[in-house]
């Protein structure tokens, strides 16, 4: 009954609506937060402090290596063969300012196939940045294009388009490249990772990850990476400058992306709170042990130990921003997100901090997050939207200002 109940919350939200009935153990008071330290990424495993060269050199890996362990799981290096068909395409797309081009990437011998839809804008005169994510709820809801092929509820062509703000990002001089979560691993309760990628990479006999393999938040960063690979080959689109983001989940997923391949120039986190941006050890809003039940398989089953344990854990999520540095990094929150923990996501932007340093890239300066409203951006960007939880036209407004010193130019 618990199980449903919260199944209904949590999918509540992944729809955009905020939570109505948090589980009764959350915190939201801020003077009930621990005193708490966060594990050093600038220390070593053996201990030792490391300099620029030493994180490069060794200690990044060993991050990595923690988060694969105890959050998210490894992703098998293991390489499939792919095929690409360029299933349609329309260079008169969004009244002309854009080209549509939907992609199907078949991957493995039996073949899996993912739908990549993305919309290059026309005005471009050559190859052009852009901005990778996966969608919630199909491709065809991001825009209410009628050409994008439907897979799901025709009623619900468009209806995330306030999510994708297409136009805006198309005018801006940028392509959107998206694919739907559920066709690289299903997101519901019932995950048992039998009908998504996950099996191409089983070993003989296997029928589930081992405890420190990947979930579903480590199959959807690697789709991401796979889109990467695509893009790599067309002659529209500058792979070098794309930006990866994520709203919710799927900011998880992005921030995740991000940490692990460094092709992707700049990694964008909307709201993506716990196993997210937000810092565990606050123990403010969304928990660890929240999350099993409903969502576990998102994470490593290794992860589960750390329930009311975020103290032991070996990482906080100040290092796995650290892990994007020093590329650019955007971390956004909601006023009325909670359940998320603004503080805790700004303050973990903040304490990724010395790392962006050690590059001589400016990191954010202030100890308390900025008022509503007022985005900083240095290396870190972050700003605190005023409302509920979701991905607004407010939010990408930043993200294209924030991108384009960055982006905008070979
Ligand atoms: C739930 C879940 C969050 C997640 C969100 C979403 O609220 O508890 O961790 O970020 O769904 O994806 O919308």
């Amino acid at each position: 009954m618990l199980r449903i109940a919260m199944v209904a919350i949590l999918f509540a939200v992944g729809s955009s609506v905020s939570v109505a009935k948090p589980p009764a153990d959350t915190n939201y008071d801020e003077t009930k937060v621990p005193s708490y330290e966060l594990p050093n990424a600038l220390i070593d495993n053996a201990g030792q402090s490391v300099g620029r060269d030493e994180w490069v050199a060794h200690r990044r890996g060993e991050v990595l290596r923690m988060f694969e362990d105890s959050v998210y799981g490894k992703t098998p290096s293991r390489k499939l063969a792919v095929k690409y068909e360029v299933v349609e395409t329309d260079s008169n797309a969004l009244d002309g300012r854009a080209t549509r081009k939907q992609i199907a990437a078949f991957f493995g011998d039996d073949p899996y196939r993912l739908d990549i839809l993305m919309y290059i804008p026309n005005q471009a005169t050559g190859p052009v940045a852009g901005f990778v994510g996966l969608n919630f709820n199909g491709n065809h809801t991001i825009h209410a294009d009628s050409e994008i092929i439907q897979r799901g509820t025709a009623k619900a062509r468009g209806s995330s388009a306030s999510r994708w703000q297409l136009e805006k990002i198309i005018d801006h001089g940028y392509a959107l490249v998206t694919v739907h979560r559920d066709q690289v691993d299903p997101d519901n309760y019932r995950n048992d990772f039998t009908d998504g990628i996950h099996p191409l990479f089983y070993d003989e006999g296997q029928t589930k990850p081992e405890p420190t393999e990947w979930g579903s938040i480590g199959a959807w960063a690697w789709s991401l990476s796979r889109v990467l690979d695509y893009l790599e080959t067309d002659g529209q689109v500058d792979a070098s400058r794309i930006a990866v983001i994520g709203h919710s989940r799927l900011g998880k997923a992005a921030l995740w992306a991000g940490a692990q391949d460094t092709r992707f120039a700049m990694v964008i986190s909307n709201d993506s709170g716990c196993g997210g941006a937000a810092l565990y050890r606050r123990c403010y809003g969304e928990r660890i042990h929240h999350m099993i039940k409903p969502v576990g398989y998102w994470f490593c089953t290794n992860h589960q130990q750390y329930q009311h344990r975020e103290h032991a854990l070996p990482v906080d999520q100040h290092m796995l921003m650290a892990l994007v540095a020093p590329r650019p990094l955007y971390v956004a929150s909601a006023t009325n997100d909670g359940w998320a923990d603004p503080k805790g996501e700004y303050l973990a932007a903040k304490h990724a901090g010395p790392v962006y340093e050690l590059f001589d890239k400016p990191a954010l300066s202030q100890s308390q997050p900025p008022v509503p409203d007022q985005p900083i951006h240095t290396t870190i960007g972050y700003h605190l939207r005023t409302g509920d939880h979701g991905i607004t036209a407010y939010d990408w407004e930043q993200y294209l200002k924030f991108a384009d010193p960055y982006l905008s130019k070979p």
